[in-house]
C-alpha cells in the first residue's frame, strides 16, 4: 500500500502513521523526522535545514525531494510506504509523481486529516516525544503513565523546539499558503479522501482504515 498522510502541523500524521506501519508492516517516511535526525547528527543537511525548521518555514524543495527519491528506492519500500509530511508544496507533489512513474509505482490513496486551527495549537503545545524510541504523547490527550517518561521504553520525553506558540502559528500559516493547495492536486487525480481528524485517536484510526478499504 502506497499512501500519503496529508494534514496541517499537529493533525496527527505521525501518530496515525505509526499505527498504520505496525498494522501493515510498511515504513513511515517522515521528512520531519529525517531532517530532525540530520540536525541532531550535525550533518551538512542538518546544518542547512536547521534555520528553516526553527523559523517554521519549509526546507527547499530540492533538498527534500532528493531525500524522498533516495528513500523510496530502499528495499523496505517495495511493498509500500506511508509518506508523512511530504509532499508539502505543488513542486514536491509533481516531483513525487515523476519519481513514482520512474519506479513504475502508483499511489493508492491520499488521506487528509482535517482539524481546526485552535485544536492544532493545543495539540502541538502539549505534545511530548520520547528521546529514545520516538513515540509521541500529549500531556492531556495521550499522557504517559508517569509524567516525562515513555511507557514503551522508559526514555525521557522532550518538547520539540518548533512547538512554541509563535513558531506553531508560523507553521500553520505556511501550511495554508503552500501545502493546503495539494488537496486540489490529489483531488484531480481522484486520490483524495478527507477524514475528520477532530475525533479521538482511535476513532481517527478507524476512519483511516475504512477509507483504505474503500480506496
Ligand atoms: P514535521 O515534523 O513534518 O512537522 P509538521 O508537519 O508541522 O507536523 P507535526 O509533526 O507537528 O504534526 P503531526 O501531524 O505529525 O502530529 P502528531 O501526530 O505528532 O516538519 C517539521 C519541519 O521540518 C517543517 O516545519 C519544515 O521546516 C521541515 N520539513 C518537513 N518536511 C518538509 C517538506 N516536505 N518540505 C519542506 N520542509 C519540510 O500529533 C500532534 C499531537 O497531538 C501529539 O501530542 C499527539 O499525541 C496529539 N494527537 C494526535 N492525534 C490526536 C487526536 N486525534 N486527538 C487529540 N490529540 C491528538
Ligand atoms: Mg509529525
Ligand atoms: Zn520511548
Amino acid at each position: 500500500m502506497k499512501l500519503i498522510l496529508l494534514g496541517p502541523p499537529g493533525a496527527g500524521k505521525g501518530t496515525q502513521a505509526k499505527m498504520l506501519t505496525e498494522r501493515f508492516g510498511i515504513p513511515q517516511i517522515s521528512t520531519g523526522d529525517i531532517l530532525r535526525a540530520a540536525v541532531k547528527a550535525g550533518t551538512p543537511l542538518g546544518q542547512q535545514a536547521k534555520a528553516c525548521m526553527d523559523a517554521g518555514t519549509l526546507v527547499p524543495d530540492a533538498v527534500v525531494v532528493g531525500i524522498v527519491r533516495d528513500r523510496l528506492q530502499e528495499a523496505d519500500c517495495q511493498a509500500g510506504f506511508i509518506l508523512d509530511g511530504f509532499p508539502r508544496t505543488v513542486p514536491q507533489a509533481e516531483a513525487l509523481d515523476a519519481t513514482l512513474a520512474g519506479l513504475g509505482k502508483e499511489l493508492d490513496a491520499v488521506l487528509s486529516l482535517e482539524v481546526d486551527v485552535e485544536a492544532l495549537v493545543e495539540r502541538l503545545t502539549g505534545r511530548r516525544t520520547c528521546r529514545e524510541c520516538g513515540r509521541g504523547y500529549h500531556v492531556k490527550f495521550d499522557p504517559p503513565r508517569q509524567a516525562g517518561i515513555c511507557d514503551a521504553c522508559g526514555g525521557e520525553l522532550f518538547q520539540r523546539d518548533d512547538d512554541q506558540e509563535t513558531t506553531i502559528r508560523k507553521r500553520l500559516e505556511v501550511y495554508q499558503a503552500q501545502t493546503a493547495p495539494l488537496a486540489d492536486h490529489y483531488q484531480k487525480h481522484d486520490l483524495l479522501t478527507r477524514v475528520d481528524g477532530m475525533q479521538e485517536i482511535g476513532s481517527v484510526q478507524q476512519q483511516l482504515l475504512a477509507a483504505l478499504r474503500a480506496a
